[in-house]
Parts: C-alpha cells; sequence; structure tokens
C-alpha cells in the first residue's frame, strides 16, 4: 500500500491583528537565511505579500527591521536607491527599476492569520 503523500501545513506568519492597519511585517521564509525574506502589508481588509527582494539589484527594501515605506506611507521604497513600489500590486512607479515589480507570495488567510499560501505555490510551472 502507497504511503500517503507527505503534506507540510502552510507556515503561519501571524496573526492579522499583528500587523496594525497602515503597516508592513517581515517575516522569514522556510529555507532562506534573511530574516525578512517575505514582507507583509496590511492595508485596512487586504493584506498584500512580496518577496523582500527588490527588482533593481535583489537587495532587501527595509534598511532597518520592518521600515518598509517612505516617509509619506503611500509607497513601498527599496533602502538601497529608493525604488518606489504601490503597495496593492508591488509595481514599481519611481526609481531604477521602473515598470517592474515586486514578486508576490501567496498567501493564505483563515480565522485572522496569516499563512504562506505554499500548496499554490508549488502548483506555479
Ligand atoms: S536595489 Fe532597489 S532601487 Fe536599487
Amino acid at each position: 500500500m502507497k504511503p500517503p503523500p507527505c503534506e507540510k501545513p502552510d507556515p503561519f506568519l501571524c496573526r492579522v491583528d499583528a500587523i496594525p492597519d497602515g503597516e508592513a511585517r517581515g517575516f522569514p521564509l522556510p529555507g532562506e537565511h534573511h530574516p525578512r525574506a517575505v514582507l507583509i502589508v496590511r492595508q485596512g481588509h487586504e493584506i498584500y505579500g512580496y518577496r523582500n527582494r527588490c527588482p533593481h539589484q535583489g537587495t532587501p527594501l527595509d534598511w532597518t527591521p520592518d521600515r518598509f515605506f517612505n516617509l509619506e506611507k503611500t509607497h513601498l521604497q527599496c533602502a538601497t536607491h529608493g525604488a518606489q513600489f504601490q503597495i496593492e500590486d508591488g509595481h514599481c512607479v519611481a526609481g531604477p527599476c521602473l515598470d517592474k515589480t515586486l514578486e508576490r507570495v501567496p498567501l493564505r488567510i483563515k480565522d485572522e492569520k496569516i499563512h504562506l499560501d505554499i500548496a499554490h505555490e508549488t502548483q506555479k510551472p
């Protein structure tokens, strides 16, 4: 008899209310060294997840832990050369990587808990 498939639970990141409205937090990803390999942004009831990796040169966006925004908090901002990204889709609207986008991270939100959606991630070609 064939053993059941090994199913890993999707990694739990945090509760929704652990990220204040209008703020962002960084989290590690399994198998990656950077302690904030992914960033999660909360805007009201919307939650967005991106790789913490600038499309310009691949550096983390935050200049100090969990500081992902420009001063006005209207855009995500790269600490290295100042590229600015729309919060809702990660599209770069200013800076050296204009028109590129942050890599979105699939999330699953259930019972006010945010998980990485690994099942969705493995369905990618
Ligand atoms: S590395 Fe982000 S703008 Fe250059």
